[in-house]
């Protein structure tokens, strides 16, 4: 029997990577504080999204999902929001003009703070502490007075988030989106790059089309489309107390949202469907993702559709697919096959990232560029092959020029990794890596889409 849901139910259920808050006066207080805050999203825009989420379940979008692994309280700053913003721009341009397909744009930004641990604690030297979580709990400084979870965190990190998703609303909507203005995205390495170049070529010939619908008098005064676009936030709903106090009704609909960022997901750590995290989300009407990973049996993936999306109603549920560039023609598609024969619609996204981690010689957490695009490969191989729809891509990725994947056109090696690591959790894809693969995907994309294009003029022959 299925219970009644309220923000609140995820309490009584059994749940993993919580932090030992040793204050719990001061946590309650902080709760307590964020319920008064105002929400950091609207329910309307929640309700756009899973509209455009649909559109991608149907087939007829696609989906880009890209950022930090974790923001930090240090690189906090406008022009790393404004990069990482202008990369996602630059990825989405490519992906909807080479593959012909709108792309709705969902940043990992605004709120991605909570990290989940392989292990509760760490050992260094002997000595034992708390596992670092992300900075929305703890420091990363190694020692007893940082790595105590700190509720405060939580304020900083909704003022932080409130901050960031402000300057990504003007991007968005005040300008800087305009198509117009797609030459000047690409700046500094990124422009310098064999993706930078490529995308340059790309740019001229739009700019040509831009010229041609000017002339026909669609212009970016004319046309809300040329002028803006549509730029939501996601992140791991992790930290329920953060969750649950940013969970309100929704006056227009009666329903409740977390209001804390447009999607959320559940990670491949806390997806027990009778575990806390699942709880909670099953609750609120935001478009909802879930991580897969290789562990996931097609049964239990059934049981969490049923919880997460019982309407079946399309773009409510985004399943991000985690398997690892050996495991994916393996482990997708008895997944894909459970969630066709019950006829569930769901999107299908693939996060390369996550299951190809490993650990290079010098001992820095690094990807290598290739396995990320082999994954990418597998799941639009396999999709192919089932007949279903590779719906969207999930990266770890920022603007700035960083040195953490190894890889890619530039050939960042095992050596040069130590030369700009700056990530607080998992090494992401640097802009013109990011780029790359936007093309590839692009192609990929293209392909499948004339493909189909072709056989649907054949069989309408
Ligand atoms: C993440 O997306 O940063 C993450 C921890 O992923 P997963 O839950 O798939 O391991
Ligand atoms: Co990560």
């Amino acid at each position: 029997m299925v219970t009644k849901w309220r923000p609140e139910t995820w309490r009584g259920m059994p749940i993993k990577q919580v932090p030992d808050y040793p204050d719990t006066a001061a946590l309650s207080s902080v709760e307590t504080t964020l319920r008064n805050f105002p929400p950091l999203v609207f329910a309307g825009e929640a309700r756009r999204l899973k509209a455009g989420l649909g559109a991608v379940a149907e087939g007829n979008a696609f989906l880009l999902q890209g950022g930090d692994c974790a923001e930090s309280f240090a690189e906090f700053h406008p022009n790393n929001i404004r990069d990482t913003f202008r990369v996602l721009l630059q990825m989405a341009v490519v992906l909807t003009y080479g593959a012909a397909c709108p792309v709705v744009k969902v940043s990992r930004m605004a709120g991605q703070f909570a990290k989940p641990r392989t292990a509760d604690a760490e050992t260094q030297n002997g000595v034992t502490l708390p596992a670092y979580r992300g900075d929305i709990v703890n420091g990363m400084d190694f020692d007893p007075a940082s790595r105590t979870p700190d509720p405060q965190r939580m304020l900083r990190a909704y003022s932080q988030a409130a901050a960031t998703l402000n300057l990504l609303r003007a991007f968005a909507q005040g300008g800087y989106a305009d198509l117009h203005r797609v030459h000047s995205w690409n700046q500094g390495f990124v422009a310098s790059s064999p993706a930078g170049a490529r995308y340059q070529e790309m740019a001229d010939r739009l700019s040509e089309t831009l010229d041609f619908m000017a002339a026909v008098g669609l212009t970016s005064e004319t046309t809300p489309q040329i002028r803006e676009t549509d730029f939501y936030t996601s992140h791991e709903a992790l930290l329920l107390p953060y969750e649950e106090a940013l969970t309100r009704i929704d006056s227009t609909s009666g329903d409740w949202y977390d209001c804390s960022a447009h999607m959320l997901w559940v990670g491949d750590r806390t997806r027990q469907p009778d575990g806390a995290h699942v709880e909670f989300v099953r609750g609120v009407k935001n478009p909802i993702g879930l991580k897969c990973g290789p562990t996931l049996e097609p049964g239990e993936l059934l049981r969490l559709i049923e919880t997460l999306n019982p309407e079946n109603e399309p773009g409510r549920l985004t399943l991000i697919a985690r398997m690892g560039a050996d495991k994916v023609e393996a482990k997708l598609p008895p997944l894909i096959r459970a969630v066709a024969r019950e006829g569930r619609k769901v999107v299908w996204c693939c996060d390369p990232m996550h299951g190809n981690t490993i650990i290079s010689s010098i001992g820095y957490k690094t990807r290598q560029v290739d396995r990320i695009l082999a994954e990418v490969r597998g799941f639009f191989a396999v999709h192919e092959a089932e007949g279903s729809y590779a719906g969207g891509v999930h990266f770890e990725m920022t603007g700035q020029d960083v040195t953490e994947c190894i890889g890619g056109a530039q050939a960042i090696t095992e050596s040069s990794l130590s030369d700009r690591y700056h990530t607080h959790c998992d090494p992401r894809l640097n802009a013109s890596q990011a780029l790359e693969l936007a093309f590839l995907i692009a192609e990929a994309l293209k392909k499948k889409r004339t493909g189909e294009v072709s056989r649907r003029a054949v069989a309408a022959f």
